[in-house]
Order: C-alpha cells, then structure tokens, then sequence
C-alpha cells in the first residue's frame, strides 16, 4: 500500500510531540496500519530553527496555506490553536479534500457543526480525539465503545491545570496563585490561564462531551460554566470533614426537561475513584443504560500523552482510506440527519445538591430561621457543622449540605436568607454530585 501523506500545522509542544511519536514508532504503526505515515509538508512560525522533522524529507515553511494546497497531503493535522487561523486552515483543507486531525477543543466546541457539515458534502473526515482529555481515548470510547448504551450523564476532571491547583490546594495547602504560576511553568496551562481556571477550556471539552453522548449540535454558548478561582482554603477543609473532595467537573445530563451542560467546582464523596484522580491527572465518568457506569484515566494534557490522541486518529483514517465516507463512523456518532434539537437547560433549572457556607451571629433561634427558610422551599438539610466563634468574634461559620432542589429555589432562599439581620455577608454556594 502507498504511504499515507501528513501534512502539519503547528510544531509547538502537541506538534513536536506529533511528529516524534510518528517518528519513533514508524515501524509499529505501519505493522498496524498496514503502509507508512509520512509527514511531508510541515509549517510553523520560526520553523528552521526548531524542528526534529528532517528537511531532506519533509518539505517545510510557515506558510500553512502551502501546506493545505499541497495536491499530496492526504491529511492535514491541525495544531495550531485558537479560533481565527486555525479555522481558516482546517476550512481550506476540507475544501481541498483533505482528512483533517485537529487537537483544538476551542474550534471544535465553537466552530464544529460548521467544520464538521462542510466536511461531509466533502466527503472528507475531521478528527478531534486530542480535543478532550488529552490522550484518553474517550471519542472512541462513547463513538463506538459505548454505542449500544443510551447514555444518561457524564462527569469528567477535564482541565488538569484546575485539577493540579484544587489537589495542591487539599494536600498542601498552598495558595491558589502560587499553584497557578507552577501549572503555567510545567506548561499545562493554556496561553490565556483563564481559560483553565475559569473552566473555559473545560466547557470547550464538555461541549463535545455532551454532543457525543446525547447526539446533539455543537452549543458552547449554551455550557454553564464557573471556575474555581473562588474556592477558598476553608471550603476545601470543610469538604474534607464532611467526607467529600471538590473537583472542577464537568457534567452533561440528560432529564426529562432537556440536557444539562455545566462546568463549576463540585463537591464529590471522597470514596468515588473520580475524586481520586489527582494532579494533572483528567478522568471522564459515563453513565450508561447497559454497561452501567465506566471511568476513563489518563494524562490530560503535556506533549507526547496528546500526541497519542492525534497519532491515533491518523492511524484511524489511515486504515479507512478506501472506505465511503457514508460508511465511515459519523463525526459525533450520529447520523447527521439525527441529531437532536434537545433543550438545552438554563442555570436556574439545574437539579443538584449543595454545599452552603454562611457566618451567622451566634444566638438562639438563628438556625430554626434559616432552616424554615429552606423548608419553606421544600428543600431539605442532609448535614450541618457550626465552627465555634473564634475569640471575641460573635458569629460563627455554618456550613450546611442540602437535600438536591431545583437551583431556582435554592437561589431564591438564599435571597432570604442572605436578608437575616443574622447572617453577614454573601452565602458562598458549590453543587454537591454524589455521582451514584
Ligand atoms: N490547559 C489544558 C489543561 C491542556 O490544563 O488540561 C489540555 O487541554
């Protein structure tokens, strides 16, 4: 069989990774696959002065639209980044009838349904396991692994960076900004770290995420998405008392109303394997009709775990080149004409459980108001703990895990609740999953 012909755009830490991986496994992906991958085309800014790629076989420049014109590049591997450039490349592919591997989670959660129509009338097939969770292989996993189930919700560690600063937060105590700068330093973080820490980058996973499973449009405007730069050293503590960790999760649901898809800090029982998973560590939980519930492990992010992803999905093109693209796996593993127009639902509809932490004064009666303003909301208290008032303080912490209530009314009681002559200040609230 006649190789298979790579073109590469971007040659930064996934791109480097990429072409090292095709490199030193040449032998056993071709034993696999049944001919060669080559990369024959490559660009990147500065590309001379950085590249492992050897210039007497591989053409390179820095102009990618060399690359996507190029009539002998059968796939085009996108790792470039963000939504502007990028998008242009991967359409001017398409375009030229190239299979397209992309690891960019932004253009895909924004841009997909487009790229991925445009694809289609082409006959062509855009690839995106990179886009999650690094190299876990979750879009083969929920594509094809689990395409017998109906799947009823998910939950995933999807952001390293958020996970690396919630686990040193917990085991070390240190500071939330110090742990920040050391993810940006070991280069988990993205170019803009907001994007980790306000769970950005997490919403882009978890809108695939939600597509794949529920077999609905591409809708990242429609993610609910709250970071964790508000999570503070004493919730973290207190989670702990009460036997549960926070995680920034990311969840899609399917309810009778419509789908649910958010991403915000989450407290989980400690005793689930996903509230284990440490570090930089991601981990996507499915919860599906047949099979029941399944994890999935792996390193979420870094050069040569992504680069598994990607090298993977150009082996998967590889063996299916002579395939009608008719017979090939949908993009999001549905058909195209049944993708559902399923609600997606707003914040003040979510159903959760929480976790409250409010200063109250310290006198007789303040905890019969706030709990018959709970129960006047038919929202019921799981667990309580009061902190003694500190030394010549008169209010106390209070912390408080609900019964799962609608968010409306629980947003609604804490407006009364928040109106006590009692208690100070805002009532910080986090969902509480028991992933059960
Ligand atoms: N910034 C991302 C993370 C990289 O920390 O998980 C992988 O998408």
């Amino acid at each position: 069989m006649k190789p298979v012909k790579i073109g590469l755009l971007g040659l930064g830490t996934v791109g480097g990774g990429t072409a090292t991986v095709l490199l030193r496994n040449a032998e056993e992906i071709s034993r696999r696959v049944g001919c060669r991958i080559e990369i024959i085309h490559a660009a990147a800014l500065g590309i001379d002065s950085q590249t492992i790629l050897d210039p007497a076989k591989v053409t390179l420049c820095e102009d990618g639209n060399a690359v996507v014109t190029n009539p002998d590049v059968d796939i085009v591997v996108e790792l470039i980044g963000g939504y502007t450039f990028a998008k242009d490349m991967v359409m001017k592919a398409i375009e030229n009838g190239k299979h397209v591997v992309t690891a960019n989670k932004a253009l895909i959660a924004v841009h997909g349904s487009e790229i991925f129509k445009a694809a289609q009338e082409k006959g062509v097939v855009v690839a995106y396991e990179a886009a999650i969770a690094g190299g876990i292989p979750i879009v083969k996993a929920m594509r094809e692994g689990l395409a017998a189930n109906k799947i009823q919700w998910l939950a995933g560690i999807i952001n390293g960076t958020g996970n690396f600063i919630l686990t040193e937060m917990r085991d070390k105590g240190r500071d939330f900004a110090d742990v920040l700068a050391e993810a940006q330093a070991l280069g988990y973080a993205e170019a803009d770290p907001t994007f980790d820490v306000e769970g950005i980058d997490a919403a882009h996973k978890l809108t695939i995420l939600a597509s794949l499973a529920f077999g609905i449009d591409l809708q990242f405007d429609k993610t609910f998405t709250e970071g964790i730069s508000k999570i503070t050293q004493d919730d973290v503590c207190y989670a702990e008392e009460l036997g549960y960790r926070i995680k920034h999760l990311g969840i899609a649901r399917r309810t009778e109303k419509g789908v649910e898809m958010r991403v915000h800090p989450t407290l989980i029982p400690e005793k689930r394997l996903i509230a284990n998973v440490d570090g930089v560590m991601n981990a996507v939980l499915v919860q599906a009709d047949a099979v029941g519930p399944t994890l999935y492990y792996g390193a979420g992010a870094g050069a040569e775990p992504t680069a598994s992803a990607v090298v993977a999905d150009i082996i998967d093109i590889a063996r299916s080149m002579n395939v009608k693209a008719e017979d090939k796996v949908a993009l999001l593993g549905y058909q195209p004409e049944s993708i559902e127009d399923t609600p997606v639902l707003a914040q003040n509809e979510f159903e959760t459980s929480y976790y409250l932490r409010m200063l109250a004064e310290d006198r007789p009666g303040v905890l019969a108001d706030i709990t018959r303003l709970f129960a006047d909301k038919g929202i019921s208290i799981e667990a309580v703990i009061q902190k003694e008032p500190q030394e010549g303080q008169t209010c106390v912490s209070l912390i408080l895990l609900s019964s799962k209530v609608v968010e409306k009314n629980m947003d609604e009681a804490l407006v009364q609740i928040e109106a006590l002559d009692s208690i100070q200040g805002s009532v910080t609230k986090i969902r509480m999953e028991h992933l059960g």
